[in-house]
């Protein structure tokens, strides 16, 4: 039997990771946060006092960089790594190095080989358009900026994070546009995806919705 893919696409803060981890669990498949890699190379750059614009530099560090997934965890270079890669630092610098090409070839390599050892459901911004262009399901999540900045302000600020709601907001809405208008592989709804405005929308909504699509 064929393995089971199912691609989550959209901007951040759509409730991508969520809907998909509960997804994951409910059916018994691996997930694959694909943003946690680009976050885990741009963590580890920012760590060596890289500079992000300096592609080629950045580029050697993604040669030189064990990505893996094991139990839903990401390891960079055999180390789990989750807190970290989270920071409004990585945030603010991802895209930037998520739009290198040779970058993401890497992380394309690692995501389509995990795909086709196991069954998977991944989240990220080209999985349906891309990374797996014949996955078996598609989706794609959507919500305002301002609500997908109030869920994001809550979360980083229960952490402990000081930040204001603007920030988050600006952030969202500059990553959104350098994904979308970056020229390969950007974030864009694949044509045969599924579209699911989230807005005013509770989770286990979403997570039905999803689950009545899917026909195992
Ligand atoms: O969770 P959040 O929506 O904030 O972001 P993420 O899913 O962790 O992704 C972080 C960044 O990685 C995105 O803003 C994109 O720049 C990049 N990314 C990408 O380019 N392609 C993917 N498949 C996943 C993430
Ligand atoms: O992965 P992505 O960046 O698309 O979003 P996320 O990391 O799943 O974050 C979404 C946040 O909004 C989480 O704190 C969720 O609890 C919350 N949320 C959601 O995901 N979906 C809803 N329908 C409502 C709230």
């Amino acid at each position: 039997m064929n393995n089971l893919v199912i691609a989550v696409d959209g901007p951040a803060g759509a409730g991508k990771s969520t809907i998909a981890k509960i997804i994951a669990k409910r059916l018994n498949i691996n997930y694959i946060d694909t943003g946690a890699m680009y976050r885990a190379i741009t963590y580890k750059c920012l760590k060596n006092n890289i500079d992000i614009n300096n592609e080629e530099e950045v580029v050697r560090i993604a040669q030189n960089t064990d990505i893996d997934f094991r139990d839903n965890n990401l390891y960079l270079d055999k180390e789990i790594v989750n807190e970290e890669i989270r920071t409004i630092e990585v945030s603010n610098n991802v895209s930037n190095v998520a739009k290198i090409k040779d970058v993401r070839y890497l992380m394309v390599d690692v995501q389509r080989e995990i795909g086709e050892r196991n069954s998977v459901i991944l989240d990220g911004r080209d999985i349906g358009s891309y990374v797996f262009p014949n996955a078996d399901y598609k989706f794609y999540l959507i919500a305002t900026p301002e609500e997908r900045g109030i869920r994001r302000f809550k979360e980083l600020t229960e952490k402990g994070y000081d930040t204001s709601l603007e920030e988050i907001i600006k952030d969202i809405i500059k990553r959104d546009e350098i994904d979308s208008n970056r020229e390969f592989a950007p974030l864009v709804k694949a044509e045969d995806a599924i579209e699911i405005d989230t807005t005013g929308k509770s989770i286990d909504e979403v997570v039905d919705y999803v689950l009545s699509k899917i026909n195992l």
